[in-house]
């Protein structure tokens, strides 16, 4: 990573044209508008994929939604709203910080977590219009003593007490926001990752790689753009993860993924999470699932902020196709290789498209 301005500061300048390393020309429009009948991605009821009865069918469901759309929304996830609102408020609250506050997490020379901008790796690349907060949460030792535990006290206490709250509920009250919501998707990551392995018919230990395996978030800050067709929020791209889990924190629309070759906005349910695959579960599934290329535009009035978490490959693992799956019929369409030699590939590279699940051919 190489230092660049934060967007946000550049933002602030009331600039009416972008600086040229932000201009980004080949970009395509999206192609289907955000109307009631462009086509949408699935939407999943976990609450039904729990249940008895109807949990043959939302599994078909979510079988479906992973092979041909690669994305679904996941409504009914029974992550306590309280808590969500909570870190939605909390990340508006981190944005507004001033600067020698959140610079004190700026990137360090070396690595990728901590605050800064989006994948830069040469001086001549192009740069997205956004900052963003990425750090490791889980497991614990993972983390970066600097970051998750350092983090300015809105975001690791509950901003307030709530108005009915009782004896019962003061774990609660002073429980780490980012500590819970981080615990609660794991919870909700093991529970999808368990039916996906459930549908992809392989062996719980095939799963372990990404059932034990490492969580990170990204708090994506978009400001508002004087030219937004002409910058990218973040270029196309699909994941490195198995899975990624993302929150809308303030309403405003941007995220699109591209489908039969087209840009399909996405509109975010209320109280839903936007999961998609990433590129480590479409090698371990032999290509059955499929990771899609997404973007997220920027607007000319609003800033736009969301909450990415991935649920990545665990890094004493080695990435590969399920045994299972390798048959005579279905021979391995990616090779083996070590998380650790595959987070240093990544890390090498520009965010381009598919391009680098193209490498493990
Ligand atoms: C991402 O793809 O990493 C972020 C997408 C978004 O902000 O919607
Ligand atoms: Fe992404």
């Amino acid at each position: 990573t190489l230092a660049v301005p934060f967007v946000q500061e550049l933002a602030k300048k009331g600039l009416t044209s972008v600086p040229p390393r932000y201009v980004h020309h080949d970009q395509d429009p999206p192609i289907i508008s955000l109307d009631s009948c462009s086509p949408q991605v699935p939407v999943i009821d976990m609450q039904r994929l729990l249940s008895e009865d109807f949990m043959d069918s939302e599994l078909q469901k979510l079988d479906q939604a992973c092979r041909e759309w690669g994305f679904f929304q996941l409504i009914n996830h029974e992550m306590s709203s309280r808590l969500v609102e909570k870190l939605k408020l909390e990340t508006e609250e981190f944005f507004k910080l001033p600067m020698e506050e959140k610079s004190k997490y700026g990137q360090q020379e070396g690595d990728v977590e901590g605050y800064g901008n989006v994948f830069v790796v040469s001086e001549d690349q192009k740069l997205h219009w956004g900052d963003k907060l990425f750090f490791t949460t889980s497991p614990p030792h993972l983390r970066k003593p600097h970051l998750f535990p350092n983090l300015p006290p809105s975001f690791r206490f509950s901003l307030s007490l709530s108005v009915n709250s009782n004896v019962n509920n003061c774990t609660d009250l002073f429980e780490d926001t980012l500590e819970a919501y981080s615990t609660g998707l794991i919870n909700v990551a093991a529970i999808i990752l368990g039916l996906i392995g459930k549908n992809l018919r392989i062996e719980n230990n095939e799963l372990a790689l990404l059932s034990e395996g490492r969580q990170t978030m990204s708090f994506n800050y978009y400001p508002p753009c004087p030219q937004p067709e002409q910058v990218i929020g973040i270029a196309p791209h699909s994941d490195a993860s198995g899975i990624t889990i993302l929150l809308e924190v303030n309403d405003v629309q941007g995220l699109q993924i591209k489908k039969d070759g087209m840009w399909i906005p996405v509109k975010p349910l209320p109280n839903a999470f936007i999961i998609n695959i990433g590129d480590t579960l479409e090698i371990l599934s032999n290509g059955a699932y499929r990771s899609i290329e997404h973007r997220a535009t920027v607007n000319s009035l609003k800033e736009r902020i969301s909450v990415a978490t991935f649920c990545s490959p665990k890094m004493d693992g080695e990435i590969g196709p399920a045994p299972t799956l390798v048959t005579p019929e279905t021979p391995a369409m990616f090779r083996r290789i070590s998380t650790i030699d595959y987070i240093k590939g990544l890390l090498s590279r520009k965010i381009d498209g598919k391009s680098y699940l193209q490498t493990m051919r």
